[in-house]
């Protein structure tokens, strides 16, 4: 009788596990995810477009001076020039799929500019409705696509592991009913940790519980330190906010103080177009002073509907006009730098597991990430994953018996709640080495110790032991400007 090939099993249903899953043809593919239809990832939602130097007066070269600049020199250089170089083919490899991106009246690719880019080099679909756009395309390949089968409505919540090497997952629905799938590789798509924040641009479900998992089976962490916060989330209060896209700003928007003022004025020479960690200190700063921050976008002109549909929707459906009033804004856990550490193969340490997207920390981001670069990762590196692992041999490990690891109980919600302030507040924009020590005294002391606990113990370790500031990691106690 013919053994039937292992899947390899993708997990999460946002652009980098779609795109690895397509480019894994033909091998036979699972791709898990938590939501029934695969909605719910933070890659819908992005509203930024995707960075590739296709202007002829631009070039890959300085798309990557950009992104080292970013990233403070931290980033892997030899990763950005791939990256960076990836790029113009990655904007035609989606057209291919089906995405058809903003184009002006001369039927060329609209090109625009943000915050860090030295030239106007950001191509959108559906003005900043970029993400929808791509989930949308490549959801309807994976659907239509035979090698792969899709499961919604599942958790993954514990590896397999065989003399060291993940040869397999368990899942759980939402009625507890857990199974076990054999793998012939193990892929971890799912995202960044921004709801572990009490304020996020992010989806709820971006709360770290695939790094949690991978952590948890010995994966080696990078520079888990480093989150960006965006300056600019609709501050409605609550949780999992509106972003407020900084292609606004670009455009026009304004940042202004309670009495009216311009907020970045004097404070530095790009002005409300600063670098994303600088603009999120100074509303930070202001809202810890006790007052209130607003982006006045009432000049911006043409269409919102076309340029920036999403922010209308948002805003309307919150009671602001923003082509009328000022919207109040708040800084918000954006993106993470950090993650599990991968070869850009997207290889973790461990054999059989590995990591794309956000979840991964594979350099290319440096301590700070440029605008308009994740997408453009999550595709890029996908596209590679999935063509690597489609003629790699299966993981087999060795002989020796199999040993689940699980990522472990969640926290209840009251304790959930409480751990968002608490990194929040030690964690965030601004850091200092008493607070992040106290923060994890208060994490190690909890009686409730759920995976989320763990994670962020990680973070605040990570955080203490950087004791210089870099990119998005500022320590007021270690010459952050504040
Ligand atoms: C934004 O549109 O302001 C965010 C874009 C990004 O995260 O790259």
């Amino acid at each position: 009788m013919k053994r039937e090939r292992r899947p390899i099993v993708v997990v999460g249903g946002g652009v980098a596990g779609l795109v690895t899953a397509l480019a894994a043809a033909p091998s036979p593919v699972r791709l898990l995810c938590r939501a029934h239809d695969g909605s719910g990832s933070a890659s819908a939602l992005a509203q930024g477009g995707i960075a590739a130097a296709l202007d002829p007066d631009d070039s890959t070269a300085a798309h990557a001076g950009d992104t080292i600049e970013a990233g403070a020199g931290h980033n892997d250089a030899a990763a950005v020039r791939w990256l960076t170089g990836e790029a113009p083919g990655t904007i035609a490899w989606l057209q291919q799929q089906g995405v058809r991106f903003d184009r002006g009246a001369d039927g060329r690719l609209q090109l625009g500019r943000e915050g860090g880019h030295g030239a106007a080099r950001i191509v959108h679909a559906g003005g900043d409705a970029t993400g929808a756009a791509l989930v949308h395309a490549l959801r309807a390949r994976v659907q239509s696509s035979a090698h792969v089968q899709w499961r919604g409505g599942v958790d993954v919540d514990a590896l397999l592991l065989r003399d060291g090497a993940v040869v397999g997952v368990r899942t759980c629905d939402q009625r507890g009913r857990q199974q076990h799938i054999d793998a012939a590789a193990v892929v971890l798509a799912t995202g960044g940790i921004g709801a572990l924040f009490a304020h996020t641009s992010n989806p709820a479900g971006a709360d770290g519980a695939g790094l949690a998992l991978g952590l948890a089976s010995g994966a080696a962490p990078r520079d888990l330190e480093f989150v960006q916060f965006h300056p600019t989330a609709l501050d409605v209060g609550g949780h999992c906010l509106p972003l407020i896209t900084e292609a606004l700003r670009g455009a026009g928007a304004r940042l202004l103080d309670a009495a009216g003022q311009p907020l970045m004025r004097g404070l530095h020479p790009l002005g409300d177009l600063a670098p994303r960690d600088v603009v999120a200190r100074r509303v930070w700063q202001v809202q810890r002073a006790g007052g209130r921050v607003w982006l006045d976008a009432t000049a911006v002109g043409g269409d919102w509907s076309l340029r920036f549909p999403t922010v209308l929707a948002a805003c309307l459906a919150h009671g602001f006009d923003p082509r009328q009033v000022p919207l109040p804004v708040t800084p918000a856990a954006h993106f993470h730098m950090g993650g599990i550490a991968t070869d850009l193969d997207g290889r973790s340490t461990l054999a059989g597991l590995h990591a794309v997207g956000e979840v991964a920390c594979n350099g290319v981001h440096g301590a700070n990430r440029l605008a308009s670069n994740s997408l453009l990762e999550g595709v890029a590196c996908g596209r590679r994953l999935g063509a690597a692992l489609a003629i790699a041999a299966p993981v087999r490990g060795g002989p020796g018996s199999h040993r689940w690891v699980e990522r472990g109980d969640g926290l209840p919600p009251a304790s959930l709640a409480a751990l968002r302030t608490l990194l929040w507040r030690a964690a965030g924009p601004v850091r200092e080495a008493s607070s992040l020590r106290d923060a994890w005294r208060a994490c190690a002391a909890a009686a409730d110790a759920g995976w989320q606990m763990r994670l962020a113990k990680s973070l605040l370790r990570a955080a203490a032991l950087r004791r210089g500031s870099l990119g998005a990691h500022c320590r007021l106690d270690r010459g952050c400007p504040g």
